[in-house]
């Protein structure tokens, strides 16, 4: 099968190194303390900072009148010192006098609480005077900056995710409604409003999913999420316009939450950025945390069409989450950012340069911590600045082709997430995040790289396309999973996935719905589980949560349920579909059987690992460049690990003939010589 095609043109974003740096607030120090800091930082190798993200009240202290005096300063301070700039706009913090007054730019809950300033991020997304407000901020920033020699990227706006249901987001969510429905006749049937007397006869009539008396329509609710989307990034847009308008050229990007925030639908966002950048905090102390680094990466990787992407935030903490605010040993450190840099991210930013003496996020931590650069921390951080350094070249993308080359895929789509956030499902356990999170955590733990894709995604070019519980899907989604069965590849679907259409319509005849063809399976029954059981299938593997009547309409089975009510009936089943397989998975496999069944999946594909013989401890990934491969090592474990191969180690600047040796806790990065097949010796 060919590669499959990139699904966003290539980017002008690129580097000749990778990014080292962080958010740095110097409107919060002394100016002497800005000597140091810039000091510290060219010791550590810092070449970038992102400034100005929380600065709106300074910059603009009375409506209209700017206060650039300090920030022209630092700028050339940092410029002085090679330090590029990655200039934010500031509009994730409105400032108090713009609060007080345009009351009516505040966000509003769905319980119809208006809130207030103190905080941040308090805008409401659709009120005319914040986007004019926003507007003229990132006009005057860009005229100010936009041509400065220090810039090296726009960072508009910070982690777009406020919702509001203002009488704002009334106004715009109906006009966003026609764009979508354009008669009101299609609007009711598509939210099914003959239940429970819901029709609309007029546009004015109809409001976003506020506080009510019982469960919401479903309907309305994914889609004011979507509208949500939709309409922050028209806000996105509006900056960027400004930018464009000021003559500057820089490329432009806005830094995504991961994983907890699911305010947006990534993929349109990502085609309209010149960088796609998250920000990613573990979630785990555990080894765990290793495997969302991964998540985290490929996700972006995939949003940006596989190019390279930017990791603009993560912590030298191990969360930044209540009661996770626990240091994180400088080796972890280095191992997650040579992760995302891995998988693609052309840098290693943090939140933040310097830790703040104060404030609501005085415990988040900060490449120079409370305690100063005298510490552990600090020597790790200059530590990853050399390593950086050393592998430079590295940064240096692929004229062509992605930059992780990956045979599996998986379905990947907001509307999924947002349909399994309604009321009343049949279970209260069913869980979107946990299902792809845990499907990629078996391909972690297998070695093999993945990529995501949209339902409406190329398929063409995965010997493996996996579907964890996508409740809505089109018949067009599915005909194109079909089609990629019929033409030679395999699908696997779970439970939950594709019972409904895109407007939230449970397909009638059998679940699930637009997929029974493909699958060749009919569930008559849904047997949801208490949580607190489990239940076991006929080769062995654990499951909870779900299970089903399924009963098969042309699909093999392969493995049944041994308990529950289904007892002796279908659980996994294969049907052979032209010259492929669909196979279907009809519960919740426990995670060490879910692993168990992927390995077995992909070793019978004969998709193979990076490195053969890795394990949870020791990380293989194969990043593509300019002018090679290169085969990062992190070895997670507290013993030394031996691979075979050859190349260079960029890392150490070593020569590996036959054979390189990683440190406990330490890290390789070996430029490739041909195509070596590497291995490991057994632990
Ligand atoms: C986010 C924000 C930062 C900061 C950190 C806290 O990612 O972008 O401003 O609040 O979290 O760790």
């Amino acid at each position: 099968m060919s590669k499959p095609k990139m699904t966003v043109p290539a980017r002008s974003f690129s580097t000749d190194r990778f990014l080292f740096g962080g958010d740095y607030n110097p409107e919060q120090w002394t100016e002497d303390v800005w000597l140091e800091d810039i000091e510290l930082m060219r010791t550590a190798g810092v070449n970038a900072v992102t400034i100005g993200v929380f600065s709106w009240s300074l910059l603009e202290p009375r409506e209209g009148e700017y206060s650039f005096g300090w920030m022209d300063r630092i700028v050339e301070l940092l410029h002085g010192a090679g330090i590029g700039v990655i200039l934010a706009t500031p509009t994730a913090s409105p400032p108090p006098w713009f609060s007080l007054a345009h009351p009516d730019a505040l966000p509003v809950r769905p319980d119809g609480t208006r809130l207030t300033h103190g905080s941040r991020d308090t805008y409401a997304i659709s009120a005319p005077a914040y986007r004019e407000a926003c507007r003229r901020i990132a006009r005057a920033l860009a005229d100010r900056y936009g041509a400065h020699p220090a810039l090296r990227a726009w960072h508009v706006h910070n982690e777009y995710g406020t919702f509001d249901h203002s009488d704002h987001a009334s106004t715009a969510f109906r006009a966003w409604l026609r764009r979508r429905y354009r008669t009101l006749d299609a609007l009711n049937a598509a939210w099914y409003t003959a239940f429970w007397s819901q029709s609309y006869t007029e546009w004015e009539q109809i409001l976003p999913p506020r506080q009510t008396q019982y469960l919401h329509n479903p309907t309305q609710s994914v889609d004011f999420k979507r509208f949500c989307s939709d309409e922050m990034l028209d806000a996105l847009r509006e900056q960027s316009a400004e930018i464009r308008a000021a003559g500057s050229t820089a490329p432009i990007t806005t830094n995504f939450m991961l994983p907890t925030w699911n305010h947006l639908e990534q993929w349109s966002w990502s085609a309209e950025l010149d960088i796609v950048s998250i920000d990613h905090y573990l979630d785990t102390l555990t080894l765990d945390g290793e495997t969302h680094a991964a998540y985290a990466s490929d996700l972006t990787r995939s949003w940006a069409g596989q190019h390279p992407w930017l990791l603009m935030e993560q912590s030298t903490i191990s969360s930044p989450m209540p009661g996770w605010r626990t240091h994180k040993e400088p080796d972890r450190m280095i191992r997650n950012s040579l992760s995302y840099v891995a998988r693609g991210s052309q840098g290693a930013m943090f939140f933040q340069w310097r830790a703040p003496a104060a404030g609501s996020e005085v415990w988040h931590g900060g490449l120079v911590s409370h305690v100063g650069a005298d510490s552990p921390g600090h020597r790790g951080v200059q530590e990853l600045g050399r390593i950086l350094g050393s592998i430079a070249e590295v940064a240096d993308p692929p004229a062509d082709g992605p930059v992780v080359d990956a045979d599996v895929a998986i379905l990947w789509h907001a509307d999924g997430w947002w349909a399994l956030e309604n009321e009343h499902l049949p279970s209260d356990h069913l869980d979107y995040s946990d299902a792809v999170r845990s499907t990629h955590r078996a391909l972690w733990r297998a070695g093999i790289p993945v990529d995501f894709v949209p339902p409406t995604g190329e398929l063409g070019g995965y010997r493996l396309v996996l579907v964890p519980s996508m409740f809505p899907l089109s018949q067009a989604q599915a005909a194109a999973l079909a089609a990629y069965a019929e033409n030679g590849g395999t699908v696997v679907t779970w439970f939950f996935s594709g019972i409904a259409d895109e407007n939230m319509h449970v397909v009638p005849g059998g679940y699930p719905g637009v997929l029974r063809e493909l699958l060749g399976v009919r569930v008559t029954e849904l047997h949801p589980l208490d949580p607190a059981v489990t239940i076991t299938l006929s080769d062995g593997s654990e499951a909870g949560i779900w299970s089903e009547r399924v009963d098969p309409a042309g699909a093999d089975v392969v493995t049944t349920y041994d308990d529950g009510e289904v007892a002796g009936l279908p659980a996994i089943t294969r049907h052979a579909v032209g010259a492929g397989h669909a196979w279907y998975v009809s519960t919740r496999l426990e995670q060490k059987s879910l692993d168990r069944f992927v390995a077995d999946l992909v070793h019978d594909l004969g998709v193979r690992p990076t490195v053969a013989g890795g394990d949870e401890e020791l990380e293989t990934v194969r990043r593509h460049g300019r002018n090679g491969t290169y085969l990062f090592i992190l070895n997670h474990g507290s013993v030394p690990r031996t691979l075979r191969g050859a190349g260079v180690d960029l890392v150490s600047g070593s020569v590996v003939d036959d054979a390189i040796t990683v440190a406990p806790r330490g890290v390789a990065v070996v430029r490739e010589s041909g195509s070596p097949a590497w291995s490991v010796d057994s632990a």
